[in-house]
């Protein structure tokens, strides 16, 4: 569970699949339809209701999940009416359009198609069979379940969950419409109820006018909202649904406040303590200070070192530095104070909203060592290396499990070797999963990277095939030959390209 959390936020960050490891396991009859590109829109077109998985054969968690969704699909075959469960491989070339059109951005991804694939939602529910099969004959039926007694309301709504209740006074009109619409638009994420009378309902003020009250087991509990456009509602639930602080501790109930904190758009700030021995110095004054910054651009999260260690090793910090306090912008920068104090919250947290605090740039160390013929580059030697060396550098941006970079490794070893001799020509990688990378510079979208910086400051990104005739030929290419460095044009290019590579080291 934990690790599923913390897969979709690496994956946000670095846009790249987390799930790893071979083989797999074929059942006898399959109840799950395989589908592909020449049969997919004529299967679903046919279906009123249809679950897609969108896989990768080689994904952990798709495998992990294969059995459960099987078993899933048997039991509900014989659900009235029917429910039918499909699958269909996002990563065989020929499929990568439709996994485009339905955006996948991680495996496995399950859609719920309703009404031949006119409207598309995402699955949220658990990933064991009976929870999959409870998830989904609750979304076949319909979107809000009518509530007439306290006793329906008592076996609707539990304690741990978030649900959305429309009061009205009868169940036409406009208002009732509306949420009925929205109850549709956001079946997948939350359950739904109406009611003649808000007396039903646990918890809040009775209302007579058309009422959307939200019950929610952190903070005010209870919301109600009377603005019943759909956009404005769904604004509501869309805010009212995040906690001041998201509590991120080994507990899994607070998982989906979790992936919803990674999923917010806003700036993210992390505070990350023992909670076992720190929880009461902290929470306090942590939760005014997030409740000071609500509908300001900053959302809050409070987590459990130990719960949060995937995150540490991200960010590339260790358990010394807790209590620590991380923001991280939506453009990926990073700030960074260690062993915060409870009293400094509020004041770093204000600087840092005045623009006043640096941001920290992640680095491995500069190694000791660096005799390989493919130098390595970090980070904080980037400008030595790269920027400021004056010399001609074919730099690859890499990642340790990528099996397209170790396939690069021994080439890319070979074209050093055959430069070795050439005091004018650098090979060097970066691993750019323990590095910061300038992403106004070099933009990195997938593994491996290579990017080519003349001397005189000519930066190219490499596209050619990953050979050493065609790698050696492109350097031979656009290398500056040690003349052109002592041209006086040249030499106006290189201190300004110099300067531009300082400034950047400051942002
Ligand atoms: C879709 O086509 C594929 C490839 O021909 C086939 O294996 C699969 O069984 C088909 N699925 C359905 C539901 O017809
Ligand atoms: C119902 O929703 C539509 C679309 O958002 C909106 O224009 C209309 O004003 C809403 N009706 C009420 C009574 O709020
Ligand atoms: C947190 O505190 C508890 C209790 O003192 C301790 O046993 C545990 O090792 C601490 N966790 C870490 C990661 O330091």
């Amino acid at each position: 569970m934990e690790s599923r959390v913390w897969g979709c936020v690496l994956f946000l960050f670095l846009a790249v699949f987390l799930c790893v490891s071979p083989a797999a396991a074929e059942g006898e009859v399959e109840k799950v339809l395989t589908l592909d590109h020449s049969n997919f829109s004529e299967v679903v077109s046919k279906h009123d209701f249809i679950v897609v998985e969108f896989y990768a054969p080689w994904c952990g968690h798709c495998k992990s999940l294969a059995p459960e969704y099987e078993k899933a699909a048997s039991i509900l075959s014989s659900n009235e009416p029917p429910i039918v469960l499909a699958k269909i491989d996002a990563n065989d070339e020929s499929n990568r359009e439709l996994a485009t059109e339905f955006q996948i951005q991680g495996f496995p991804t399950i859609k719920i198609l309703r009404n031949g694939g006119k409207s598309i939602q995402e699955y949220k529910g658990p990933r064991d069979a009976d929870g999959i099969v409870g998830y989904l004959k609750k979304q076949v039926g319909p979107a809000s379940t009518e509530i007439k007694s306290v006793e329906d309301a008592g076996s609707l709504i539990d304690d741990n969950t978030i649900f959305i209740v429309g009061v009205f006074p009868e169940f036409s009109g406009e208002e009732f419409e509306n949420f009925t619409a929205l109850a549709e638009k956001l079946r997948s994420d939350y359950a739904f109820g109406h009611t003649l009378s808000s007396k039903f309902i646990p918890r809040g003020e009775a209302v007579s006018k058309p009422t959307l009250r939200l019950l929610k087991p952190f903070d005010e509990l209870v919301v109600d909202f009377q603005d019943f456009q759909v956009d404005a509602m769904e604004k509501f639930i869309e805010e009212s649904t995040v906690p001041i602080v998201t509590l991120w501790a080994s507990d899994p109930s607070g998982h989906t406040y979790v992936s919803k904190f990674f999923n917010g758009g806003n700036d993210k700030a992390m505070l990350f303590v023992n909670l076992s021995t720190e929880h009461d110095a902290f929470q306090s004054i942590y939760k005014d200070v997030a409740a000071s910054y609500k509908g300001k651009g900053i959302s809050f999260l409070l987590g459990d070192i130990d719960a949060g260690q995937g995150a540490l090793e991200y960010f590339g910090l260790k358990v010394e530095q807790a209590p620590l306090l991380i923001i991280q912008k939506d453009n990926g920068q990073k700030y960074l104070n260690p062993n915060i104090k409870p009293g400094q919250i509020g004041s770093w947290v204000k600087d840092y909203a005045n623009g006043l605090v640096k941001p920290f740039i992640k680095s491995q160390p500069i190694p000791e060592v660096n005799d390989e013929p493919v130098k390595v580059a970090v980070t904080a030697s980037l400008e030595d290396m790269v920027f400021n060396s004056g010399k001609n550098v074919l730099l690859e941006f890499y990642a340790p499990w990528c099996g397209h970079c170790q396939k690069l490794a021994p080439i890319l070893e070979e074209v050093a070797i055959s430069f070795e001799k050439d005091p004018d020509i650098l090979i060097a990688k970066l691993d750019a999963t323990a590095n910061d990378v300038p992403k106004d510079t070099f933009d990195i979208r997938g593994f491996p990277t290579m990017y080519f910086r003349s001397a005189t400051g000519n930066l190219l990104q490499y596209d050619g095939d990953r050979t050493k005739e065609d790698i050696t030929e492109f350097i031979q290419k656009n290398r500056d030959k040690p003349a052109d460095l002592t041209s006086p044009e040249s030499q106006t290019t290189k201190s300004e390209s110099v300067k531009e590579a300082s400034t950047k080291d400051e942002l």
